[in-house]
Parts: structure tokens; sequence; C-alpha cells
């Protein structure tokens, strides 16, 4: 007699692929096979991680710093991140606000295990980042897409999420700058939202991650207007440290001991070695910061102007993180078929906006946390393949 298949649960089946991921794996698939791919899909800076990180990373292995920590985070990591919100955005932060995670992800995972109930709704920006809605739904929320389109620049603003809002709102999920249009919130775009969140009673969850990473200076952070607002952030991106899987939340206090159960028992605590790095990126990591930050901005205009010379009008105005939206709806609206399109034929690896909402359907996200060679290149395939298709840049 034939067993019966362990069931799978519901959420398992449900939750959508990561597009950026599947094309990867794809275009990997296709290097094995000898192809050459021009990778820009995925955030994954091309810098190395800055030398003074790896050292302490380095001393912290060797020093046998190899055991659990604090679940909380070490000590010096935790003074070292309140101390970058003084510096930085000039708010007092105490360390016992911070926890410290593997990533943004889990910071992001653990927050809304932390607020929602099943049922409970959370507001995400759309076009936004595609993962957003996920972490809502492992929770057993409901994600709830909010216009972020062009009428608002791209940005979330009081008057969506008013549209919104209904009495099982929980929360609402910020992001800037902006994955995936690249788009910064200054204070007047900020603030307003998080206020409406705290007049409300309502968790405003704000994504830093690629704060420093901008051409518009410093950008400001959710805790300067609210207290209590959440803020997570990571060295994933701004220190090209995404291999170390470190990140971490500041929370209010009444968020901080639920916060610490989860960790405990779901994560125990980040990695040591990583944060022992970590704690060098907060203290030697700005001039590497600023480095990798005009080489950024540098290739955003590369591939605005690329693109935009290949008839296809970039969403927004991208002036921070590394990415640009692509509106190729003069092509076609289905955004996955062109990007695997595009990777088979012209070894181009592309993300489909789709991935990033329904109102990103129509769109290509573009990274440029590669070389200016291969962004070049890629733009070159592109312009080749188009030209194949005949299709013409659009007049104007
Ligand atoms: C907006 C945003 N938040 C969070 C993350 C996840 O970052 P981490 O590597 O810290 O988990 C990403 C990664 O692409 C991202 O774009």
């Amino acid at each position: 007699m034939e067993s019966p298949v362990p069931s799978l649960s519901r959420r398992s089946r449900e939750i959508p692929a990561f597009l950026a991921m599947d094309v990867l794996d794809r275009a990997r698939a296709l290097e094995r096979q000898g192809r050459r791919i021009i990778h820009l899909e995925v955030g994954d800076p091309d810098f190395p991680t800055p030398p003074p990180i790896v050292e302490a990373g380095r001393r912290a292995l060797a020093e046998g710093h190899t055991h659990y920590t604090e679940s909380m985070g070490i000590r010096p990591l935790r003074e070292a991140i309140a101390r970058h919100y003084h510096r930085r955005y000039g708010v007092d932060v105490s360390p016992e606000r911070v926890l410290v995670t593997s990533g943004t992800s889990p910071a992001l995972a653990m927050v809304m295990q932390a607020i929602l109930d099943p049922g409970d709704e959370a507001l995400v920006p759309d076009p936004g980042y595609a993962c957003y809605a996920n972490f809502v739904r492992a929770a057993g929320g409901v994600p709830v897409a909010v216009d972020a389109g062009p009428a608002s620049g791209y940005r979330l603003t009081v008057e969506a999420l008013e549209a919104a809002r209904t009495p099982r709102t929980r929360a609402v999920l910020v992001n800037s700058p902006s994955n995936p249009t690249g788009v910064v919130y200054g204070p007047e775009a900020l603030q307003p939202l998080v206020e409406w969140a705290e007049r409300h009673g309502i968790w405003l969850i704000s994504d830093e991650i690629y704060h420093g990473l901008s051409e518009t200076g410093p950008e400001p952070s959710a805790l300067e207007y609210g207290p209590r607002a959440v803020v997570v952030d990571g060295c994933s991106k701004r220190y090209a440290m995404t291999g170390w899987r470190l990140g971490w939340c500041v929370a209010p206090v009444e968020l901080v001991r639920p916060l610490q159960k989860l960790q405990q028992n779901l994560m125990v605590c980040a990695p040591a070695a990583s944060q022992a790095a970590a704690v060098a990126a907060l203290t030697e990591g700005e001039p590497y910061v600023a480095a990798m930050a005009r080489a950024y901005a540098e290739r955003r205009r590369i591939l605005t102007r690329g693109l935009e010379a290949l008839g296809l009008p970039v969403a927004g105005r991208p002036q921070g993180a590394f990415y640009v939206l692509a509106d190729v709806r003069r092509i076609t609206s289905d955004s996955v078929g062109l990007a695997f399109e595009l990777l088979e034929r012209t070894g181009v690896a592309l993300t489909p906006g789709v991935d990033f909402g329904q109102r990103g359907e129509g769109h290509l996200r573009l990274s440029c946390a590669a070389s200016p060679q291969a962004i070049q290149e890629g733009l070159r395939l592109l312009g080749e393949w188009l030209r194949q298709r005949g299709e013409r840049p659009a007049a104007g």
C-alpha cells in the first residue's frame, strides 16, 4: 500500500517566488552552460566589503568569537548603532532599543510576527520591495497594496494611506531610498506619513537599508519624526556586506521584549563574527560608503540616459539606492515573459517589474550594482535586440 504524502501548508504553497532570484537562478544555469551573462537583476553590490571590516571579522574568528552571543546582539555593536543615529540624524536612541539581527530580512519577519494577528492588514507601497507582502503573509496578515505610482512621484502619500485604511490596518511599510525606483523621500514626504501613523495608532516600519547611498545628501530617518516609528536597517547594501547577514531593528520600548523573545526562539542571535565586523563598518566605514555612493550615482546616470536613448522611459527620479525601473509598456505588458526572453536571447539578466506589485507590471528593474562596463554592455545588447525586433526609440 502506498503511504500518504505529508501535506504542505497553504502558506508555503501560496507564497510567490521572489522573481529576481528566479531570474538569477536561471542566469546561473545558463552560465554553467558556458553563456556570458550581464547581471543587472540582483541588488548585490559588486564592490568587495571594505578591508577594515573584513579584517575585524577575520580577527573575531581568530580570537574565537565563534559562538552564540546575547540574543539582542553584542553590547559594542548596539552602542555603535545608537551612536550612528545620534551622529547621522541627531536622534537619541538607547542601545536597549536596538535588536541586532541576521540581516534586515529577519528583522522585517520578526516585526511582522510581533505586530500582526491573522487577518490584520499591513499597507505596502506598490510598486515596492517584492518581499514586503510576503513578510506580512508569513505572519498571517493581509498585505494591502497602496498606490505609490507616478502621480505622487513614486512615493506613498497620506491621501493614499488614508484611502486604504480600515479598522484592521495595523502597519505601514515605507522604504526610502526605494527599491525598485531609487526615489528618495525628503522630510516633506516622510514626516507626514510618520505623523499619520502615530495619529491612528498604526505601526510605521521604515526600511532604511539604502540610507547613505543617495545623491540628495543625508536621507531623513523616521526616528526623527515619531517616537513609535520602527526602523529596520543593516549592513548589506551600504557596506557591501550582503553575505555577512547582519541587520538591526530600532524599536520603541513596548516592542523590544516581544522582538527579543521571537529572536531567542527563531534565530537565537546574529552571527558573532559578523557582529564584530559591523562594529568596524559603523565606526570606519563612512569613507568607503561615500565612494560607493558616488559610483552608484554615476551608474544611475548611465543607466537612465541609456534607457531613455532606447525609448524606454525611467519611472520617477532615481536619486538613491542602485535601481532604475524602466517602462517597457510600448513593447509588452508581460514583464516576466520579457525578462526571461531577454535573458535567453541577449544574456542580459533583469528583474520583471511585476515582482514589485501590479503597478510595476509593464516595467523592468535594472540594478546598477554592476560595473559601468557591464551596464554599457547590457544597454548595447538591449538596443541590438530592440533593433532586431524592429523597435525604434519612441519619438520625443
Ligand atoms: C528594500 C529592501 N529591504 C530589505 C532587503 C533585504 O536585505 P538583507 O540582506 O539585509 O536581508 C532588501 C534586499 O534587496 C531590500 O531591497
